[in-house]
């Protein structure tokens, strides 16, 4: 495995990778990884002959009262993890060649970057549209993997490749979730031992309305308020927003209706961490 720093480098790197006829699949980090990642990088292995891992902590995704100077950073045990996964290339560009002075290129993806946690995160997804589009034209990827715990993130990005005409078919994979439910993020490291059990009540929501659904209820209100109602239980938790919302168009649904495929989500603040999760009925993103 080779860490590569250099823009250029990369850039070379891949296109001839792509001339010699090699299927490159590509997951994009911020690093700390977790077995999250690992699940990314596991599927990669597998649809693509080259496995390139970028770890970039994007200054101009996080607002300013975010956690961009304690996000964690531990390049060294990133790199044993994707060593142990079978990854290629690490790509971890400069901040200079990314942002170099006078950067003044943005990719908007208009409208659905405004909802869900565009609403309260205002110029989060620019910021990631605008890295992603950079990774892909540096990376070239055939496949580019995507978590879907970060379901809005996931939306975007996949309406971005088809606006635009991109190359990379994306890929969205699995949450996955510790043994007691709460799904993985590199901000769970952030939680006291008691903020993580109350974390928990968002996967348990998340649990009761499947089983409400799976009982014939289909009113987003009525949905809605259980998972209020549960969440209102633990509180160390206070809720964000909750969402019931088409997969296409993040639209909000009053019911939902057979084979539409439907995101809930939920975000909320356990202490000062903001955490999120979903799941989607009738479907998949
Ligand atoms: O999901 C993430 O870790 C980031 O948003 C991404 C896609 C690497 C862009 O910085």
């Amino acid at each position: 495995m080779e860490i590569i720093k250099r823009t250029p480098q990369m850039k070379a790197l891949a296109a001839r990778l792509r001339e010699e006829g090699h299927r490159i699949g590509f997951v994009p980090t911020m690093g700390a990884l977790h077995a999250g990642h690992m699940s990314l990088m596991q599927r990669a292995r597998q649809m693509s002959d080259i496995v390139v891992v970028s770890i970039f902590i994007n200054p101009i995704q996080f607002g300013p009262s975010e956690d961009l100077d304690r996000y964690p950073r531990d390049l060294a045990h990133d790199a044993e993890i994707c060593m142990s996964r079978g990854v290629d290339y690490i790509f971890a560009p400069l901040i200079d060649e990314v942002y170099p002075e006078n950067f003044s290129s943005y990719v908007i993806v208009e409208g659905l970057s405004d909802r869900l946690c565009g609403a309260s995160r205002e110029g989060h997804f620019r910021g990631v549209t605008t890295v992603v589009s950079k990774l892909f034209n540096v990376v070239k990827p055939h496949f580019a993997f995507f978590g879907r715990k970060d379901a809005q993130q996931s939306v975007i990005i996949k309406r971005m490749v088809a606006d635009l005409c991109m190359d990379p078919e994306i890929v969205v994979c699995p949450i996955v979730r510790d043994e007691d439910g709460l799904a993985l993020s590199s901000r769970n490291v952030y939680l006291s031992a008691e903020e993580r059990q109350a974390a928990t009540v968002l996967h348990r929501s998340l649990e009761k309305v499947q089983v409400l659904f799976g009982a014939g209820t289909r009113e987003a209100a009525v949905l809605q308020a259980a998972m209020e109602e549960l969440i209102a239980t633990e509180p160390l938790v206070r809720i964000d927003y909750i969402e019931i919302v088409d997969t296409r168009d993040l639209e909000p649904v009053q019911a939902i209706e057979d084979g539409r495929p439907v995101l809930i989500a939920v975000a909320a603040f356990v202490g000062k961490t903001r955490l999120i999760d979903n799941v989607v009925l009738n479907g998949e993103i």
